[in-house]
C-alpha cells in the first residue's frame, strides 16, 4: 500500500517530502506503522546493537528567570518550590552515580542567574579531574557564546538545549514575548561551533501544535545536524496556562521517534521520563521504537519533587532512590542491555 511505500522510501533515502512526511505522521495504517517500527529498531541495532546508554541526570537548580508557558518551574509559578544544590551535593551525586556505573553526568537547571560561569566552571573542572573517564553534559538553557566557551574549556563535552518549536508562530504561542526563537537557534549553532556534542528537540502534542509544525521541527533538525534529539510528550502542569490541555499521546511520540531514527540513523535518542510518565512502560516502548538512551535521575531524593516541570513526573518518590536497579530490570525486560560507557555519538 501507499503508506508502506513511504516507509520504504524513508528507510532507503533517510528523508521524505513534506507531503510524504505528513502522510506518514498521520497514517492510521497498521501495516505501515509496524513496518516503520521494525525499520527503526533495525537501524538502531545496526549502529548500537542492543546497547542502551545511561546518563545520570543531576537537577542542580529549580530557579528560572524564564516563563515558558508550559513549564512548572516558570518564574511566574509562585507555588513552585525553589532549591539549589550545593557544590558538595552535586559532587556527591556524581560519586554515587559513578559507583552505580554512570559514565555520563548531565547537570541541568532552570535559567538561574546564580549559576555563574565561575561557579559552574569550577565544578566542571573538579568533575573532569575526579572522573576523567566520564562525559560531562550541561543543560542550563540559553547563555552567551563566551559562557559556553568558558564551560567547554573547563571540561564540558556536550550540551542539551531543546529548540522547543522551530516554527516562529508556535514558538511565540508557547513562550513569553521576551524569549526569542532566533536566539535559541543561535545558541545551538554557537554550541556546535564550539565543539560540543549538541542535543536539540521538542515536545510532542504541545498546545496548538500541528503536523506542519512537527515537519518544521524535523527540517530544522536536518539543518542543525545535532548528535542527540530529545523528544517527549507534552504533559500539562496544574499551575500553568496549559493546566487543562491534553497530554501528547504515546502513539504520536513513538511515531516521531521511529521517523527520527530513520532520518538520523546514528542519533543518540533518549526514551524520556515524560514518555515514561504518560504510560507505565513508556520508556520500554521508546527503546523498542528507536531509542538508545535513558536518563535516570541522580538528584538527591529530597529535591526531586521540586524539579516539577509537569504533573505526575516519575522517579520522584522514595521508591526511586535507586533508579539504576529499576531501569536495569526494565531495559532487560524490553530486550536490551544497559552498558557502563560514556556513550558518545557513533561518528
Ligand atoms: N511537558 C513535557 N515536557 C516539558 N518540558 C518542560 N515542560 C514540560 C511539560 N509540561 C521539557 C522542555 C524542556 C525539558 C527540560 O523539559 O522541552 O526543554
Ligand atoms: Fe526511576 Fe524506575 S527508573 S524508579
Amino acid at each position: 500500500n501507499k503508506d508502506m511505500k513511504i516507509v520504504e522510501k524513508l528507510y532507503r533515502e533517510q528523508t521524505l517530502s513534506d507531503n510524504e512526511l505528513k502522510t506518514l505522521i498521520e497514517t492510521k495504517n497498521i501495516e505501515a506503522t509496524q513496518l516503520l517500527k521494525k525499520y527503526a529498531d533495525e537501524t538502531r541495532q545496526k549502529y548500537y546493537g542492543k546497547k542502551v546508554f545511561i546518563r545520570g541526570l543531576i537537577e542542580i537548580s529549580s530557579y528560572c528567570k524564564n516563563d515558558c508557558l508550559y513549564c512548572g518551574i516558570r518564574r511566574s509559578n509562585n507555588k513552585a518550590e525553589r532549591y539549589r544544590l550545593t557544590r558538595d551535593e552535586i559532587l556527591t551525586c556524581c560519586k554515587n552515580g559513578y559507583n552505580l556505573g554512570f559514565r555520563t553526568f548531565v547537570m541541568q537547571s532552570g535559567e538561574d542567574g546564580f549559576l555563574t560561569d565561575r561557579f559552574l566552571c569550577s565544578i566542571i573542572r573538579e568533575i573532569r579531574e575526579k572522573y576523567p573517564d566520564c562525559a560531562i553534559t550541561l543543560s542550563f538553557g540559553e547563555r552567551s557564546y563566551e559562557s559556553y566557551k568558558c564551560l567547554k574549556e573547563a571540561g564540558a563535552d556536550r550540551y542539551l538545549l531543546r529548540h522547543e518549536a522551530a516554527d516562529p508562530n508556535l514558538y511565540e504561542k508557547l513562550h513569553p514575548k521576551k524569549m526569542s526563537l532566533e536566539n535559541r537557534k543561535k545558541c545551538l549553532f554557537n554550541l556546535k561551533e564550539l565543539g560540543y556534542q549538541v542535543g536539540a528537540g521538542f515536545m510532542v502534542g504541545a498546545p496548538y501544535q500541528t503536523t506542519e509544525h512537527l515537519i518544521n521541527d524535523l527540517r530544522f533538525l536536518q539543518y542543525l545536524q545535532p548528535h542527540m534529539i530529545g523528544i517527549g510528550p507534552f504533559i500539562p502542569h496544574h499551575n500553568t496556562e496549559f493546566a487543562n490541555n491534553k497530554s501528547g499521546t504515546v502513539e504520536l511520540t513513538l511515531r516521531l521517534l521511529n521517523i527520527i531514527r530513520l532520518m538520523f540513523p546514528k542519533i543518540l535518542l533518549p526514551a524520556t521520563t515524560a514518555l515514561g510518565t504518560v504510560t507505565p512502560n513508556g520508556r520500554e516502548l521508546g527503546l523498542q521504537n528507536g531509542c538508545n538512551v535513558v536518563m535516570p535521575n541522580l538528584s538527591p531524593v529530597k529535591v526531586r519533587k521540586k524539579y516539577d516541570l509537569y504533573d505526575n513526573k516519575i522517579c520522584t518518590g522514595e521508591e526511586a532512590a535507586e533508579c539504576r536497579g529499576c531501569l536495569n530490570r526494565r531495559v532487560k525486560y524490553a530486550g536490551y542491555k544497559i552498558v557502563s560507557e560514556r556513550g558518545d555519538y557513533a561518528f
